[in-house]
């Protein structure tokens, strides 16, 4: 049958869709690009906030007409709202016809073939699953995603993370280099590996450290990050680490939340702000010029004026090249949808408004302050807005564009940057 995955939600959907898609194609299906030929239509969910559980179930009632027409049509749901609500989903949507957990995409051959129901089976956890032996069906030429860590032990009393991937677990530490070796060889030569926790990755008596610097080694890759890195998992050993890796870029990812201590407490964090400020030194001081990302949110509960303030102003200091900004939203089972003082919603805008327009004003700083300096550009594709423009990344996250054709793509390039926008560096 032709299928098509539609992705939401963090890039350990992206690289599961990738898993999801292997196993389908070894089964005999096809991928397709045009949801009109599709006759399977799977769609992998997020269920981090409300929002996202809303914009998939709005997706799924826009598609369902299509088996009015051709009533063979399947239409599927995977990934973390899959494992939250199961079975409940096809009562609240009569469009859906399989429900598949996080830990069991196995099944999804057998159950599009008509072969297995989707019973209890298809939605339980394995605490082991790895997807071991599978190579992901990539769909980039450049760069790839390679998931070492699968799971979460942290509860932040927000997320509801822990509960739909289940406990943490880590691959071994050979599948991941020959995954990276292989997928490098074929062309992709900037890797990211993935977890929830990246950086608490262990495997027999081997921590995130030693797969750093384990896969440095191989020569066909040229750039190596991860996300998402935990503060209380960054050792002084990964920060040198990560210093001593050519091949590891001059990038972090490193949420933050809060800015003040008796939230990041509430959130179960397990930091103050002053052991982050101090992780933060670190990593400039090992890794100068070190692009440092972040995750922030506002409105957790009995987040006052003057702690949401704190966190202004711990963005001021720190300077985060980007940060993505998130309102609070309530996760039914998680600690925190318990508390009783929850910020009103109007107050959880203004607040998420007042963060963003700060955090523009940093980004489109930083952009400025990198005029003039010569950058790293690795070239994924021709620039969206002209034909003799290229676009890619530099070494530190940034999207950057130069004059060039068809030559340079896949290529490393050293170009000036001229001018910035506060998303993109624009090099001559
Ligand atoms: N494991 C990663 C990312 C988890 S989800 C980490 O620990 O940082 C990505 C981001 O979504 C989180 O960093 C957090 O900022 C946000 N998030 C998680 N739960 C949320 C909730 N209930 N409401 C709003 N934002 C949430
Ligand atoms: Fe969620 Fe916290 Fe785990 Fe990240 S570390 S996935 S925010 S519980
Ligand atoms: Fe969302 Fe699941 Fe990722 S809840 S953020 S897709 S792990």
């Amino acid at each position: 049958m032709k299928y098509i995955i539609e992705t939401y939600g963090c890039q350990m959907n992206v690289a599961d869709s990738e898993l999801v898609s292997s196993l389908l194609i070894s089964a005999g299906h096809s991928p397709v690009t045009d949801i009109d030929d599709a006759q399977v239509i799977v769609f992998n969910t997020c269920s981090v906030r409300d929002h996202a559980e809303q914009r998939v179930l709005g997706r799924i009632a826009n598609e369902k007409h299509r088996k009015t027409a051709d009533p063979g049509i399947k239409i599927g749901v995977i990934g973390c709202m899959a494992q939250r609500m199961g079975k409940r989903l096809m009562e609240i949507e009569s469009g859906i016809d399989f429900v598949v957990g996080v830990d069991q995409y196995q099944h999804l051959p057998s159950i599009l073939a008509d072969d297995e129901p989707c019973g209890a089976d298809t939605l339980s956890m394995d605490k082991t699953q790895v997807y071991q032996g599978i190579m992901p069906h990539r769909q980039d030429a450049h760069c790839g995603f390679v998931t070492v860590m699968r799971g979460c032990d942290n509860f932040c009393s927000y997320c509801i993370v822990p509960y739909v991937r289940g406990r943490e677990r880590s691959r071994p530490i050979n599948d991941i280099y020959n995954e990276v070796k292989s997928a490098s060889e074929a062309g992709l030569r900037d890797i990211t590996l993935l977890g929830q926790n990246v950086n608490s990755y262990q495997y027999d008596g081997y921590h995130f450290p030693d797969l750093l610097r384990k896969l440095n080694d191989i020569e066909s890759l040229w750039r190596l990050r991860f996300v998402t890195s935990h503060p209380k998992d960054l050792s002084d050993e990964l920060i040198s680490a990560m210093a001593e890796c050519s091949k590891v870029c001059e990038h972090i990812h490193l949420p933050l939340q809060a800015g003040d201590d008796q939230v990041l407490k509430n959130m179960n964090r397990s930091y103050n702000v002053d052991h982050y400020l101090g992780l933060i030194d670190k990593l400039r001081t090992a890794i100068p010029n070190i692009a440092i990302t972040t995750d922030l949110m506002v409105g957790f509960p009995g987040e006052s004026e003057a702690q949401f303030e704190n966190t202004l102003r711990v963005m001021e200091s720190i300077r985060f090249d980007y940060a993505f900004c998130f309102k609070y939203s309530e996760r039914e089972g998680t600690k925190a949808a318990s508390y009783k003082d929850q910020v009103p919603e109007d107050e959880r805008l203004r607040r998420l408004q007042a963060m963003i327009e700060l955090q523009r004003q940093i980004t489109f700083d930083k952009f400025q302050e990198q005029i003039g300096k010569t950058v790293e550009v690795y070239v994924e594709d021709f620039s969206r807005k002209s034909q003799d423009m290229v676009s890619g990344k530099t070494r530190d996250f940034k999207i950057a564009v130069l004059s060039g054709g068809s030559d340079k793509i896949g290529g490393l390039s050293l170009a000036k940057v001229v001018d910035a926008t506060a998303g993109t560096l624009i090099c001559d």
